[in-house]
Parts: structure tokens; sequence; C-alpha cells
């Protein structure tokens, strides 16, 4: 990456802003996956061993009134940060004010602070996700430096990160920025081949970008998820009552004819009547029968797939291969992760989001290269996009 890192500058004594992605699940108070806020520890703890003061801001949630703000505290993410790093961590419950400054005034080298939920500010004409200047000036002039270790936000153009950024602050990536940016990057853009891009979820909409990008560069690109039915339908079979989106059906179609062999769709499908898991299932090569819904690749797909996969040097894979959190349209995805699994001395990859959550639900997480922990900022990568917040961070 030509972006300065957070090895480039000199941190003893000084007051180091870390924008982080604790934008965690949180139930009851209680935070349900702490993935994000592990990821951001080597960061953390590289600016605390360096004498840096860490002054960290994060959001949570979409917050659009008053309350809203109810459940979306950052305190208990700042209450898990301190158990993980076994330390004190002072958490701050506001975004600007008089506590604030002088929490931060008051901080010894080595010490950390977290503000809280920047998206308290949008309550108040959206300032954060806005990125209204006077309030990224405000962040910025709290600190000496920014780190942007935020990649799960990347693909916004917030106060938080950009904005921040944009006042002139010296402005770094932080080890998760990199590593992210890193291991999706190569893949795309400077594979191992053969690189097989691997695409599922329930629409294409999401996934055009992507494939359109993925079309230059991967040599095959391998369908599954509901979006299987919208090309079956494309191609002119019978899909039954499976999902559809029937405004893409045409650019589905082209997708088709643009990629040529290079795109691989399902051979056959785990069907039922209804979307549940308490419902018989079938399994049916080709079209699905009227009165069933495709739901899941079925095992001749994921033979003819896992056969694909087993010379692949790079994976990149994006969505599941059907509904994964219903035990009956599990073994798809399972198939795939089990196919990735085995594979020695390649580079694999999932992009964040609902994939993330099938290989780490499923028991495969530590099978892969790299789990990104960006949905949206993975999926605009793997699209070509450039992402405003890493594009704001300077340049080596
Ligand atoms: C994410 O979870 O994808 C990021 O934290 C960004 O969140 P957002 O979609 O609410 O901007």
């Amino acid at each position: 990456m030509a972006k300065k890192t957070v090895e480039d500058i000199d941190l003893k004594g000084k007051k180091v802003l870390v924008r982080a992605d604790f934008n965690v699940p949180v139930s009851d108070g209680a935070i349900t996956d702490d993935t994000r806020i592990k990821a951001a520890l080597p960061t953390i703890k590289y600016v605390t061993q360096h004498g840096g003061k860490t002054i960290l801001l994060s959001h949570l949630g979409r917050v659009k009134t008053e309350e809203d703000k109810e459940g979306q505290s950052l305190a208990p993410v700042a209450k898990r940060l301190g158990e993980l790093l076994d330390r004190d961590v002072t958490f701050v419950s506001e975004t600007h004010g008089e506590d604030l400054e002088k929490a931060i005034a008051d901080m010894q080298d080595g010490e950390i602070v977290v503000l809280e939920n920047t998206r308290f500010e949008d309550v108040d004409g959206k300032k954060e996700s806005k990125n209204d200047p006077e309030l990224g000036k405000y962040w910025a002039s709290l600190a000496d430096v920014f780190v942007n270790d935020a990649f799960g936000t990347a693909h916004r153009s917030h106060a938080s990160n950009v904005g921040i950024a944009s006042t002139g602050i010296p402005t770094v990536a932080g080890f998760l920025m990199e590593k992210e940016i890193k291991f999706i990057g190569e893949a795309v853009d400077d594979p191992k081949r053969p690189m097989i891009a691997i695409l599922g979820g329930a629409k294409v909409s999401d996934k055009i970008g992507v494939i359109e990008n993925l079309i230059e560069k991967a040599d095959k690109i391998l369908i599954g998820g509901g979006m299987t039915y919208t090309f079956y339908k494309a191609k002119g079979e019978d899909i039954g009552n499976s999902m559809v989106e029937e405004d893409k059906v045409e650019l589905a179609k082209s997708l088709i004819e643009k990629a040529g062999d290079k795109l691989v769709l399902p051979v056959d499908s785990v069907t039922a009547k209804e979307f549940s898991n308490d419902v018989a299932t079938e399994t049916h090569e080709g079209p699905i029968p009227e009165g069933q819904m495709g739901l899941d690749i079925g095992p001749k797909t994921v033979e003819a797939f896992s056969d694909i996969l087993k010379d692949a040097k790079t994976v990149v894979w994006n969505g599941p291969m059907g509904v994964f959190e219903m035990s009956n349209f599990a073994k798809g995805t399972i198939g795939i992760c089990e196919a990735i699994a085995n594979l020695q001395g390649a580079n694999t990859i999932i992009g964040g989001g609902d994939s993330a959550a099938a290989a780490e639900s499923l028991g495969f997480a530590d099978k892969f290269t790299h789990i990104s922990t960006g949905g949206g900022a993975s999926l605009e990568l793997l699209e070509g996009k450039t992402l405003p917040g890493l594009a704001a961070i300077n340049d080596k």
C-alpha cells in the first residue's frame, strides 16, 4: 500500500486520534460479536506501546433521532476493549464538549479514551454522515495525528474519517486498514492464478459491480445463492417460486453473454415449497418445478464447484450459497467452505458481511487466509471503486 501507516510516524507523547470500526452487534447492552474490536487491537496496542495517547472514535449503528441513541452507546465497546486489553479504558459519554476535552487534557502517555458514538452527531443535522466540515475540524483539533483503522467504514465519506483527514492533520493507516487493503487488493489486482471468485447472496443487484469488475480479472466466477434464479430466468429456465429480480433479468442476460464460460451457474438446487426449515426438501437438476423454490445449491454443484476450486491459487468469496441459517439449506455453503479449506498454498479471502458470518457460524473461520471485517467496504473494493476513507490517508 502506498499509504503512510502508523509505523511511519512518531507517536511518543502525541495525542493520537484513532478511527476504528466498532460497529458491532449489541443486544440488550451485550456485544454479541466482538470480532471488530479484536481486529482493532494491534493498532491500539502499537500506539499505546509507543507512548501515544489513544483517543478512539467509532460509529455504532444508524442514529437519526434522540430515541435511536438508546442501545447504541459505545460504552459496552469501551468496557469490552478494557477487558481485551486488560487495562483501564476511559469512556467519555459525549462526542464533543468540555468533559471530553478535559479527559483528553488529563491523559498520560499510553492511556486510552473512547468517545461516544460518532453518529450521535447525526441527530443534529446529520453532521457525521454528511461530513460536516466543522465537526471534522473539531475532532481533528483534539489530536496531533490521525490514524484511520476503520476499514469497514472506508466506503463512507463521513466527518470521522474523511472529514478529519481533510483538515490536513497528518493521517496514516492502522494495521487493520493496511492488512485489508493488501489482501483484498492483491487478490483482485495481482492474484496468483487461477483466481476463482465465488459470488452468492440473494440479489444480483447487490453484486452487479463486483461481477462486472471480476469478469475482467477472475479466471472463473462461480454463482450461487438466490441470485442464481435471476440468471436461470435470463437463460429461459423455469424457476418455480424461486426469488427473482425481474428488473435484472436483462442485465443477467448481458452478464452471461459478456462472461462466456467464465461464469458458472449451479447445475442443481435444493428446493422446498416454503421458505422454512420445517418443510420437506427436494433436489432438482436444472429447472425448478412449479410450486418449489431454490434455497441452496445442490450436491452436484458442490462437486462441480469443488472440482474447479481444487487448482485455485486465489479464491475471493462474497455471499453465501444458500440460506445457510437454516440447516436444510446450509450444505452448499458448508461444501464450498470445505473445498476452500482443503486448498494448499492458496490465498483465500472472504469479503465481510454474510459470507464472513457463514464461515464463522459454520466453524470454518480459521481456514481462510483473510476474512474481511468490512461488508460494504470489501464489496466496493471488489467492484474496483476508490474508497474515500482510504483515499484520504497520506501517501508515502
Ligand atoms: C458496516 O458495518 O458495514 C460499517 O460499519 C458501515 O456501517 P454503515 O453501513 O452503517 O455505514
